[in-house]
C-alpha cells in the first residue's frame, strides 16, 4: 500500500496547481487587456501580465529550491474562473459596463490566488522552507496589490459610469419608446443589453 501523504506532498500539489494557474493566466490576461475599454484598466491588466510571468519564474525557483522538478498540474479552479470570464466577454456588454464585468472576473482570479498563496506561505513557514516562504510571500503581495488596483479602478468611476449608463437607459425608456428601441451606443447600449438579458433569465429559472 502507498505511504501516507505528508504536508510536504500537499504543499507540492499546491505548488503544481499554482504553477498551472499562473500559466493559464498568462494566456487569459492579454485577452482581458484587449477587451478593456478604459486605458487605465488595459494598462493594469498588462502590468499584471508582466507580474504573472514573474510569478511563473518565482514558482520555478521554489521548485528548484526544494530540489523538485518544475511541474504543473491542471488547475480546475482557475480554468473555471477563466471560463466564466470568457462567457462575460461573449455577452454584449460595452464601455464601462464591460470594464466593470472584466474587473469582476479578474478579481475572482486574484482572490483565488490570494487564498492559495496564503496557504502556501503558511505551510512553507511551518515546514521551515524559509526561502520558499519568502518567494511565495512576494507573489502574494503582488496579487494583493493587483486586487487593490482593480478595486481603485472600479471605484474611481467605472462602476459609477456603468450604473449611470443604466439609469440613462431607464429614463430613455420612460421618455421615448421609439428612440429606446433604436440601437443606442456606448454604455447605454451595454446597459440595455444587460437588462434585456437579465429579464428572460429571471423568468427562465421559474
Ligand atoms: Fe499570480
Amino acid at each position: 500500500m502507498a505511504e501516507t501523504q505528508t504536508l510536504h506532498d500537499a504543499f507540492l500539489d499546491e505548488l503544481k496547481d499554482a504553477y498551472d494557474a499562473e500559466k493559464q493566466l498568462t494566456k487569459a490576461l492579454p485577452k482581458l487587456a484587449n477587451a478593456a475599454t478604459s486605458p487605465e484598466l488595459r494598462q493594469a491588466f498588462e502590468e499584471h501580465l508582466e507580474e504573472t510571468n514573474g510569478h511563473v519564474e518565482k514558482l520555478e525557483q521554489v521548485f528548484q529550491g526544494l530540489d523538485e522538478k518544475v511541474r504543473g498540474k491542471h488547475c480546475d479552479g482557475m480554468a473555471g474562473i477563466i471560463d466564466e470570464g470568457k462567457n462575460v466577454m461573449d455577452e454584449d456588454f460595452e464601455g464601462a459596463t464591460l470594464d466593470a464585468c472584466l474587473i469582476a472576473s479578474a478579481q475572482r482570479a486574484e482572490h483565488y490566488e490570494m487564498a492559495a498563496y496564503g496557504t502556501m506561505v503558511a505551510w512553507a513557514k511551518a515546514m521551515g522552507h524559509n526561502d520558499a516562504a519568502d518567494l511565495l510571500q512576494e507573489i502574494l503581495d503582488e496579487e494583493k496589490a493587483a486586487d487593490e488596483k482593480l478595486n481603485a479602478i472600479a471605484e474611481s468611476g467605472v462602476n459609477e459610469q456603468a450604473a449611470a449608463g443604466m439609469q440613462e437607459e431607464e429614463s430613455e425608456d420612460e421618455d421615448d419608446g421609439e428612440e429606446a428601441a433604436a440601437p443606442a451606443r456606448g454604455p447605454r447600449r451595454a446597459a440595455a443589453a444587460s437588462m434585456s438579458k437579465r429579464a428572460p433569465r429571471k423568468g427562465s429559472k421559474k
